[in-house]
């Protein structure tokens, strides 16, 4: 392999995990940007895509954890997510 190959070589890969640590900053950024959200406003995101969103009345607290833990695993939630979800039905 003659040395100019070697160096394009180098170069590429390089590019290519500068692209890679790109991705990933932006992605913990997207995060972030959940985790800004107060939990009225995801709930109206996350609870209404199957059914109407049943308001902070309708259970008990006790109840509303529950319902948390059963709803995370269906709306595909984080802790943080349904913790605060949870929090603001509790209200
Ligand atoms: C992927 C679809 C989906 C998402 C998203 C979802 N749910 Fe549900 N939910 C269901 C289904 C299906 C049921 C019926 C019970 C069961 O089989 O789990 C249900 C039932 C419920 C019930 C019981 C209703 C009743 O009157 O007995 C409550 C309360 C509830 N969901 C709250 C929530 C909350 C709060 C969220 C947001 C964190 C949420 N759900 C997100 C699918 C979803």
């Amino acid at each position: 392999m003659k040395i100019f190959q070697i160096r394009k070589l180098v170069i590429i890969s390089i590019t290519g995990l500068g692209l890679m640590i790109m991705v990933t900053i932006i992605g913990c950024k997207a995060s972030q940007q959940v985790s800004n959200k107060s939990g009225a406003q995801l709930w109206a995101e996350n609870c209404q895509r199957c059914h109407n969103t049943p308001s902070p009345a309708t259970f008990s607290p006790e109840q509303w954890e529950t319902v948390g833990l059963h709803m995370q695993s269906r709306a595909l939630i984080t802790d943080e997510e349904r913790t605060k979800i949870v929090d603001f039905l509790k209200q």
